[in-house]
């Protein structure tokens, strides 16, 4: 096919392979940093489609001078970098690859709860410090998780995972605060459907799971930690806005709450003089929730075929914007 696509990053074999397959001309940026903002539109002029993922800026000012395109599609499951209002007036179809990490961003979730827990990355770096020194009875304590109340925010497919391996493990209560109640999961779980305030009461742990939209941004400030519970460890996976970075260091400065694990920072890249990285009851991760080989491939080709389906049938599988194809 005559389409020229560019890739803006280096992503998986997986899904190049298929594109490649179709004859598709493929321009790849083979930097590891991302293309800045003039980078982009300059190559994405000379493009028929995008293949692009969250450190891309697909905004107004892109869509403007870029709408040509026939397809965007997007290498992540948020898609908070695209201006999607603006795609979809402009008739471009956005799409993306939910579900592919579900299980690989529930993984860190559930670890970063354990580790903050038990404090382990900071008594890891006590160890390289050469402060391990002699067994302490009543030193280094953590928290057990067993049979405590895990709250969800934003119970869905990578939710749900959390969920499903904290009833497991350790016999957790989950509540969850949704815009919309999730049934199935309230069966599959015994989940129980709470007001916010319910949920920033109750919860022992509360993770965030939701998208970042105007209404997430900053929920999690300091009003929000001040009616936690004091021993609540809060877990953000999903996206740093949406809690507020200095709100958070002070809750757990002031003892607002006990303790965080977060593998998406506000902002990011988290700087390393930042203290929340030399706090005893917070873990940090470098945004590697869907890091798996398993699920980076599988995102790969599910990002190449809504391109390959686009241009073979007219449809895009995974679409965050479907009323553009039906009008
Ligand atoms: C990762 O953050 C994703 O949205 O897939």
């Amino acid at each position: 096919m005559e389409k020229k696509i560019l890739v803006t990053r280096l992503y998986p074999r997986a899904g190049i392979r298929l594109l490649e397959k179709e004859n598709f001309h493929l321009t790849l940026w083979k930097n590891e940093r991302p293309m800045t903002s003039m980078e982009l539109i300059e190559s994405a002029i000379q493009h028929h489609a995008l293949l692009c993922t969250l450190t891309d800026r697909i905004d107004q000012h892109f869509l403007t001078q870029c709408r040509h395109l026939e397809i965007i599609s997007q290498f992540a499951v948020g898609y908070d970098n695209i201006d999607v209002a603006a795609a979809t007036s402009l008739g471009i179809p956005v799409g993306f690859t939910p579900d592919a990490m579900s299980e690989a961003t529930a993984d860190i979730a559930f670890g970063l709860m354990i580790a903050v827990a038990r404090k382990m990355f900071f008594l890891h770096k006590t160890i390289i410090n050469g402060q391990w020194g002699h067994f302490k009875p009543t030193g280094n304590l953590g928290c057990e998780l067993k049979n405590k109340t895990l709250g969800i925010f934003g119970l869905g497919r990578i939710g749900v995972k959390m969920a499903l391996r904290c009833k497991h493990a350790y016999d957790m209560n989950i509540i969850y605060h949704n815009r919309n109640r999730n049934r199935a999961a309230e069966k599959l779980l015994d989940a129980v459907h709470v007001d916010y305030e319910d949920l920033l009461a109750q919860s022992d742990v509360l993770s965030v799971h939701c998208a970042l939209t105007a209404e997430t941004r900053e929920r999690f400030n300091r009003s929000a930690f001040k009616r936690m519970k004091p021993s609540a460890i809060f877990i953000n996976t999903a996206r740093g806005p949406v809690h507020h970075e200095k709100d958070l260091t002070l809750a757990i400065q002031t003892g607002d709450i006990w303790g965080a694990g977060l593998d998406v920072t506000n902002p990011e890249p988290m700087q390393p003089d930042n203290p929340l990285l030399f706090m005893e009851n917070v873990c940090v991760l470098p945004h590697v929730g869907s890091g798996t080989k398993e699920a980076r491939d599988q995102m790969s080709v599910m990002a190449a075929m809504n391109i390959i389906e686009f241009y073979r049938n007219g449809r895009v599988p995974h679409m965050v914007n479907p009323e553009v194809l039906k009008s």
